[in-house]
């Protein structure tokens, strides 16, 4: 007994630092002193963003580009007690993301400075530390030079802490390192490497036992070393095991083993850290794309920004999980983390539920994009915030690629002196931690004169919109592997039909030279497939070719979902973009569908628009289908039967309006696989609300996403309705956030009212800790109240 609560004692502890931080919000000298006094700061907790909680203003530094929300400098402070029991222990505090330019203090003393926002770092706090006593840890966060990002970054400590307490003789941070050299159904050989640290002076010997577990938390292989470890040093222990028959891991079925490196110092047990990975083994070619467990997977991917929509960029894992499920829906297989490091949470999520993950370090190198931006600390830190990426996020199965940056200016130049080097220094740094993965970089100079691409740096070559290049890759570049990093940049408002609506709208109108397509006078654009970028293209278009090439591995489409900021190529009022295929509410506009027709299987049918035209209007109304052909009825007469002319289309009619009911059937090979139904709708007569999952955790952070609806007396869903909704809530949860995923809203995210836009608004509601239930009142002015009741509750 006394031996086994040594063992524990002596043994890692992780636990959560979010809880209970004080805030202040501008500039304050002195607020790193232990004495300082802080009771009349706020008091939260992380993961924190106070840009979200401002105002929507034209003059906030960052611009229209950065969202139109307020950056600054903030302060947080957190006091706490360390037991007497953890002298002779290391005491680290593990921040996942701090935006941007943090600096950390322990009791008065300074431990340094982090710039980039989007980096995982941690800090010793050991020799500062008061055991009995109080101590306080201070950051100061500083994001007051705008612009220094071309989309909404968020401000403050908007991703997870922890507290991390080892022995002196411990595995140290992103210690471990695990490989498949080999996976097939028969038997996978995994290879680890620990990496452990002895902060003693004196050498240590040490055994590592390394044990292996199926995810029903059976031992499928142990392997033991012994070794001994310098003073003051660290010493890196590589083991070799076999796992027989082992689950691979698939998008279908992302089978997680964990790793569990025990280290004894002598005979008492010293660390245990466990490491979760998947066996998967795969291929890039350069004629057929890419391939996993020896099938051939097509690459259909999104780029994501970091931000959750309406609550900024602090992070919540089921806000994450969300936008992964309605990316699924799409048809998706993949993300790329444009185009910085991502939340951790990102990366479990993706292990867990089956993507393939491009991972990106960098927007820019050492030539600037925006004034402030991370070019500035690109000389002292580039080494460190890759080096630390690849380290932090190697042991995923889902990540399956690097990228080194993103549509970086050096591209641009003839300067082989810049470009080419630099792609060769990160290419180095990334293949020096890991070898097992492709290195590639994001180019929208797709000419062949791209130094970066003659760099030899490069495994797979990443190319950013330009489809109509597409076909000539194979000649110009013999034997490269591709990938197309970025496409599309369509541009679409969710709800908004203009008609008719066969005019392709892109940069090539007058308007547009310096500022797009002209939008209309609300700014909100056609939620047809006819609005691009002049850089882009429509969704048809690139998809169309993306499926055809075989030699194209993957593409991600810019953008999955909204997100705050660039609202390119429109200026203010509007503050975020309207590149995703879903808005930034996370309800899909009308592209979302065309996805889904190629990209999934169930029988499908998404017909549109809505049907509250004013007598005597012409409509386009389009379907997207994975049938072969729709039949139309408007009020049970057949407008006719359209057949898809290719597998990426939509099919259309164009309609002389009379009210009543559009009907369609999807046929395929004759056969009818799925109906839909438009109908034209009468008053509001009640609200609707719909949450996501009615049952969730009270654990302080599981969420409830809400959709807000209002529907005619007949239960008809009035699709182009905008009244103001009104909320309140009671019971153990709050409102933390409403959307209408309208890019020129100016109402704060966190009010307690929202206005449908074209019939639909959100409302996220956040449990507390204590079971039960809690209600969500909606009023609008001439309709009755509607509840919906959310039930917090204890299941783990
Ligand atoms: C790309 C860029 C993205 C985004 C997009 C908008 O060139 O990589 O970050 O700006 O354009 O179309």
């Amino acid at each position: 007994m006394i031996a086994l609560l040594f063992v524990l004692l002596v043994q890692r502890q992780t636990v959560s630092f979010d809880h209970a931080w004080r805030f202040h919000l501008g500039d304050v000298a002195g607020a790193q002193e232990l004495a300082f006094a802080d009771s009349g700061w706020r008091t939260l907790d992380l993961p924190h963003d106070w840009s979200i909680e401002g105002e929507f203003s034209e003059q906030n530094l960052a611009g229209v580009g950065g969202g139109a929300l307020p950056g600054g400098v903030g302060w947080y402070r957190k006091r706490f007690a360390v037991p007497a029991a953890d002298s002779g222990k290391l005491i680290f505090v593990e921040f996942d993301g701090v935006y941007r330019n943090s600096e950390v203090w322990i009791n008065g003393q300074y431990l340094g400075k982090r710039p980039y926002g989007y980096s995982s770092f941690r800090c010793d706090l050991t020799p500062h530390l008061h055991y009995r006593g109080r101590n306080v840890i201070a950051v100061r966060v500083d994001n007051s030079q705008q612009p220094n990002s071309r989309w909404y970054s968020g401000s403050g400590i908007y991703r997870h802490v922890r507290l991390v307490t080892t022995g002196p003789v411990h595995v140290d941070q992103w210690g471990t390192y695990v490989t498949t050299p080999t996976a097939s159904a028969d038997s996978a050989r995994v290879t680890i490497r620990t990496t452990i640290r002895n902060a003693r002076p004196a050498e240590q010997a040490i055994a590592l036992r390394t044990a292996m577990y199926d995810s029903a938390g059976q031992a499928v292989a142990v392997v033991s070393t012994t070794g001994r470890v310098p003073g003051d040093s660290v010493t890196e222990i590589a083991q070799d095991l076999t796992i027989a028959r082992p689950a691979l891991w698939s998008l279908e079925r992302p089978y997680l083993y964990r790793a569990v490196a025990r280290v004894m110092c002598g005979n008492r047990a010293c660390d245990a850290y466990t490491t979760p990975f998947g066996l998967r083994s795969f291929v890039f070619r350069a004629d057929s794309g890419f391939f996993l467990n020896g099938r051939r997977v097509k690459i259909r991917g999104v780029c994501l920004h970091h931000d959750l929509g309406a609550l900024g960029a602090a992070v919540n894992t089921r806000a994450i999980e969300r936008q992964l499920e309605i990316m699924r829906a799409m048809g998706v297989n993949a993300i790329r983390t444009s185009h910085n490091p991502p939340a951790p949470e990102l990366l479990e999520l993706t292990d867990r539920m089956g993507f393939i993950v491009l991972d990106e370090a960098f927007d820019m190198w050492k030539k600037e994009k925006t004034k402030h931006d991370y070019h500035l600390d690109w000389d002292a830190w580039h080494v460190r915030d890759l080096s630390d990426m690849v380290r932090r996020d190697r042991n995923h199965p889902s990540v399956f690629m690097w990228s080194i940056g993103n549509e970086v200016m050096e591209q641009w130049t003839n300067d082989d002196s810049t470009a080419a080097p630099i792609a060769r220094e990160l290419a180095g740094i990334v293949r020096a931690l890991d070898s097992t993965r492709p290195i590639t970089q994001a180019a929208n100079n797709g000419s062949p004169q791209n130094p970066v691409f003659h760099a030899g740096a490069l495994d797979l070559l990443g190319h950013n919109y330009h489809h109509e290049v597409w076909a000539d890759f194979p000649a110009q570049y013999p034997g490269a592997k591709f990938i197309i990093t970025e496409a599309m940049s369509a541009l679409n408002s969710r709800g908004v039909y203009e008609q008719p609506s066969d005019s392709v709208a892109s940069y090539e109108t007058p308007y547009v030279k310096n500022h797009g397509p002209q939008p209309n006078k609300d700014y909100r654009l056609s939620s047809y497939d006819n609005r691009k970028a002049f850089w882009g293209s429509l969704h048809e278009e690139s998809l169309r070719l993306f499926e055809r090439y075989p030699f194209l591995s993957g593409m991600f489409i810019w953008q999955g979902i909204d997100y705050l900021g660039e609202p390119t190529p429109y200026e203010w009022p509007a503050r975020s973009s309207y590149f995703g295929v879903v808005d930034l509410a996370g309800f899909p506009k009308d592209p979302f569908y065309l996805y889904q027709s190629v990209w999934t299987d169930a029988p499908m049918l998404h017909l549109f628009p809505h049907w509250n035209w004013k007598p005597g209007d012409t409509v386009d109304v389009w379907a997207y289908t994975n049938a072969d052909e729709v039949e139309l009825f408007l009020n049970g007469a057949s407008l006719g039967v359209k057949r898809k002319p290719e597998p990426v289309s939509h099919v259309m009619w164009r309609v002389a309006y009379v009210p009543g009911t559009l009907r369609a059937i999807a046929r395929k090979a004759g056969r009818v696989t799925v109906t839909a139904e438009v109908k034209t709708a009468g008053t509001p007569a009640r609200i609707a609300l719909a949450p996501d999952r009615s049952r969730i955790r009270a654990d302080g952070d599981d969420l409830s996403f809400i959709a807000v609806t209002v529907q005619d007396s007949a239960g008809v869903p009035v699709l182009n309705a905008e009244p103001l909704i009104r909320l309140r809530i009671r019971g153990d949860a709050r409102i933390v956030g409403v959307d209408n995923g309208d890019q020129i809203s100016h109402t704060s995210f966190q009010a307690n009212a929202v206005r449908l836009f074209n019939g639909k608004a959100l409302v996220i509601v956040r449990a507390g800790t204590r079971p039960g239930t809690a209600t969500l009142t909606a009023e609008a002015d001439g309709l009755p109240p509607a509840t919906v009741t959310i039930r917090p509750n204890s299941r783990p």
